[in-house]
């Protein structure tokens, strides 16, 4: 496995594999690396001639200075775990290596088409024209045949899916599966900021939104958000910042169950400081 820093060391890289006839399958992420990121890569592997990984926290995407500050880095541990699950090429650029000062200062801005006026897309300001932004930035470098992508960021992965349609990347979005700890939490990077207690506590977002499933079409869809987000409120330090159940293709709000056949519910949830995402698939 090779780490490289540097846009030229990537694309050297890129046009060797090409001209060999190797198919790239990606993997974009912002490191500390755990099994949820690994399960991508491992699909990865197994699926594309020769798997990138790309490690960059990316400024563009955070609005908040402390969130972005705090944000978990360790590459030699990430470096450690992709070389075990079979990964081929790291990139990893500082952030002068992708973007210049007039980028970072002066938001990218995308038509996502409605995808982003619920969600994220409202409590995150500019997040997804961030990701957008250094996404597109690194399909053009690696020019993958397939890019994976998790579910766990739902929003994500549809604005993701519009993006590459839009400007017409030719990548192949494969999306997979959250993967959860053994107590349901799903798996972040942000968990490692959690206290052994809080992670105790985050377990119960999960067992709320499984036992919601058991339930779900004996109630309105109103009654469903408000039971689900005071159920989880009961523990704390829990505090839901949205709880919405959309359709799965247009992202947007719901009012009945039989107004849509693909059904997500996608929530956040504070736990003390450390903000959670969760989804799960109720039709
Ligand atoms: P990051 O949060 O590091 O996540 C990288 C990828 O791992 C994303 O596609 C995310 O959905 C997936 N992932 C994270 N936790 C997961 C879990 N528990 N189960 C399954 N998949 C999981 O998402 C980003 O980085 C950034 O926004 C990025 C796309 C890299 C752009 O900067």
């Amino acid at each position: 496995m090779i780490i490289l820093k540097t846009q030229n060391a990537i694309i050297e890289q890129i046009i060797e594999v090409k001209s060999a006839g190797k198919t790239i399958g990606f993997v974009p992420t912002m490191g500390a690396l755990h099994q949820g990121h690994l399960a991508l890569v491992k699909k990865c592997v197994a699926e594309n001639d020769v798997a990138i990984v790309s490690i960059f926290v990316n400024p563009t995407q955070f609005n908040n200075a402390d969130d972005l500050a705090c944000y978990p880095r360790n590459l030699d541990a990430d470096a450690a775990l992709l070389e075990n699950a079979g990964c081929k090429i790291v990139f990893a650029p500082n952030v002068n290596e992708i973007y210049n000062e007039q980028e970072i200062k002066k938001p990218f801005e995308f038509d996502f088409q409605g995808l982003d006026t619920v969600m994220e897309g409202v409590f995150r300001p500019n997040h997804f024209n961030g990701v957008v932004q250094i996404v597109s930035k690194l399909f053009l470098l690696v020019q993958p045949d397939r890019a994976y992508f998790g579910e766990k960021d739902f929003q994500q992965l549809a604005i993701i899916r519009l993006m590459t349609k839009t400007l017409n990347f030719p990548v192949k979005i494969v999306g997979c599966p959250i993967i959860r700890e053994e107590s349901g939490l799903a798996f972040s990077s942000r968990n490692a900021l959690l206290t052994e207690k809080e992670r105790e506590i985050a377990a119960h977002i999960y067992a709320v939104l499984t036992e919601s499933k058991t339930f779900f079409n004996h109630t309105s869809v109103e009654e469903l958000k408000s039971c689900v987000t005071a159920a989880i409120e009961r523990k704390e330090p829990l505090k839901v910042e949205y709880f919405e159940i959309i359709d799965g293709n247009t992202l947007q709000n719901i009012e009945k169950w039989e107004n849509s056949d693909y059904i997500i519910g996608c929530l956040t949830v504070y736990c003390g400081k450390v903000r959670l995402i969760d989804n799960i698939k109720y039709v």
